[in-house]
């Protein structure tokens, strides 16, 4: 395994005209599952990892930088080490100093002008430090509220994008174009004019959350208007999940081993499908 930065990633996809799947991973299999997935596409993906999913294996980052990094010496991949949604900065620096490659600062609940100065805070520690850093600008909604007039409200205004990445300095950008995390109710309308408009203005790499239940080709013209990170969690992880219970309604004696198996097996299937739709190819 390559650990690369996420910025050394995106820019090689934006060369490619390309996008890399960022995948959230939640255990030892979940880890093997979406590297095995990288070196079956022979594709960059990026592994992410969220504060909550930290909290809730009880784990540290420095714990999970080390998983990560010793489970990786089997694979022949180009991957990046992500802090997924971290609202606080201090858990940025906690990513940061435990040797992961990158981090989100999401301010997105917070107002414009907090917003801007922590992520310029963030930008300011990772940059001395060799790390990448995304940020978010408008929110993307969890599926709390998908009506498409309350999605309009939340979406990310073209004009402030300009300014917010220069007076940041950030990597990456997370838009807000009609998408939201975890399953959709309706399917999803993207706002392709606004994110055209966006990729003009940030001229850096646009990261589109929330892609469960985007539409395959709705992912590709994302990819052709400038979006070159795409995060994936909700679908790849029920893949795993449903996968155990499956194994285990079949046979209720080796519960543990049964589910590992199957749940890992189902979950490279889905990631190696989302990282070949992200490449392009
Ligand atoms: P989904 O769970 O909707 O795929 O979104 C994942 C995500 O955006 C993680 O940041």
């Amino acid at each position: 395994m390559k650990l690369n930065t996420m910025k050394a990633l995106l820019d090689d996809a934006e060369k490619k005209k390309a996008g890399i799947a960022a995948i959230n991973i939640s255990n030892m299999e979940t880890i093997n599952a979406v590297m095995e997935a990288a070196s079956v596409a022979e594709f960059p993906v990026i592994l992410q990892i969220a504060p909550i999913q930290l909290k809730v294996q009880r784990i540290s980052y420095r714990e999970i930088f080390k998983i990560v990094a010793i489970l990786g010496k089997k694979f022949n991949i180009e991957t990046a080490l992500h802090l997924d949604h971290a609202e606080k900065i201090e858990e940025c620096i906690k990513a940061i100093d435990a040797g992961f490659t990158s981090v989100m600062y999401d301010g997105s609940s917070i107002s414009l002008e907090e917003n801007m100065e922590n992520s310029s805070k963030v930008v300011s520690y990772a940059k001395d430090r060799g790390v990448s850093v995304e940020a978010e600008l408008g929110r993307v909604a969890g599926a709390e509220g998908q009506e498409e007039n309350f999605l309009k409200g939340l979406m990310t205004d073209p004009k402030l994008a300009g300014s917010f990445v220069k007076e940041t300095g950030i990597d990456s950008l997370a838009v807000s174009i009609g998408n939201a995390h975890g399953h959709y109710k309706y399917e999803p309308k993207l706002d392709f004019q606004r994110l055209e408009e966006i990729n003009k203005e940030a001229k850096i790499p646009l990261v589109l959350h929330g892609g469960t239940g985007i539409p395959d080709k709705d992912i590709r013209k994302a990819i052709k208007l400038g979006i070159r990170k795409i995060n994936f969690f909700t679908e790849i992880d029920r893949e795993f999940v449903q996968g155990f219970i499956d194994a285990y309604r079949e046979n209720e004696n080796i519960y543990m081993m049964n589910g590992q198996d199957a749940g890992q097996n189902r979950m490279l299937k889905k990631a190696i499908e989302k990282i070949k739709l992200c490449r392009g190819y």
